[in-house]
């Protein structure tokens, strides 16, 4: 409870820090929010805390904050004696993050993920965009919505999965300029201990890479996504299939590639065991 009021104090700090340093810092309505956020989280980590006291004995996989080295396409190694934090914990750190400091003055929230965090699956796309900077919550723009069609026409509930980008703020673009940029390697090296968290607490049984740059950014694969989809990747012992982010999808609107999208969707419900129905099995196939 004290961290988290620490990490509001940190959060005014920074703030007021930003002000000095760059004179468009955004010290708007979003830091009250983000304050609040804050304040909820340190409400409920206390809530979670006490009910886990009652709990079974803890077995998950300890971690550590800081010290744990972190390679794409694993898993770092549990640190021996610490303490397993709590997805909230979790939230609150990242929340406050400030390691990327031209981020920090372009954001106007820190997107940390959204959905089951028992999830069975989870999708893992690139950076927020405009909205979900604005939201505070990964594909709810355009990409979003291809994206919760998918997962529903899977015949899972948006809520039921989860879904967190590489990176958790928007990658800066100069002021009035249209669109979106790429993380860089060394944004997504920054933040990728976070998503190893996040990943570590989730423990998916398997995860969708959406896109190229989630794979450079989960495994450091360059490879054109062609030759990456449609197939398993092991991000330490959790299989990851690789498949066309939505956007791309939105931007090319050939029938073939939204069935290979979903011939990847097929083989990763297959490998959860999930039934399929003929229906399923058939959409996207040209007519006869
Ligand atoms: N594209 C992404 O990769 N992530 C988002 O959250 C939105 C669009």
């Amino acid at each position: 409870m004290e961290a988290v009021f620490q990490q509001g104090l940190n959060l005014v700090i920074e703030m007021l820090r930003g002000l000095e340093s760059h004179p468009d810092f955004r010290a708007d309505a979003s830091t009250l929010q983000r304050i609040v956020l804050l304040s909820n989280t340190a409400r409920d980590t206390a809530v979670t805390d006490e009910s886990r006291v009652s709990e079974a004995p803890q077995t998950g996989v300890t971690v550590s904050q800081h010290t744990l080295l972190r390679v794409p396409g694993q898993m770092p190694a549990p640190e021996p004696g610490a303490a397993r934090q709590s997805f909230e914990e979790l939230r609150a750190k990242v929340l406050v993050c400030t390691k990327c400091p031209h981020l920090v003055a372009f954001r106007h929230s820190v997107v940390f993920g959204v959905g089951n965090q028992n999830a069975e699956l989870m999708f893992v796309g690139e950076a927020p965009g405009a909205d979900e900077d604005r939201q505070g919550e990964p594909f709810v723009g355009r990409a979003g919505e291809l994206l919760t069609k998918i997962i529903q026409t899977m015949g899972y509930q948006r809520s039921e999965v989860y879904i967190a980008n590489v990176l958790k703020c928007r990658p800066d673009i100069p002021a009035g300029t249209p669109g979106n940029r790429q993380p860089t390697p060394t944004e997504m090296a920054t933040c990728l201990p976070y998503l190893q968290e996040q990943i570590e607490l989730i423990q998916p049984k398997l995860m969708v890479a959406l896109g190229g740059t989630a794979m450079r950014g989960l495994f450091g694969k360059d490879e054109p996504m062609k030759l990456l989809r449609g197939r398993w990747h092991l991000f330490g012992s959790i299989p990851v299939m690789a498949t066309f982010h939505p956007s791309y999808l939105l931007r090319n609107q050939a029938l073939s590639l939204k069935r290979q999208v979903w011939e990847d969707m097929l083989q990763v419900l297959e490998r959860l065991g999930q039934p399929i129905s003929e229906r399923q099995r058939n959409y996207f196939l040209p007519k006869q």
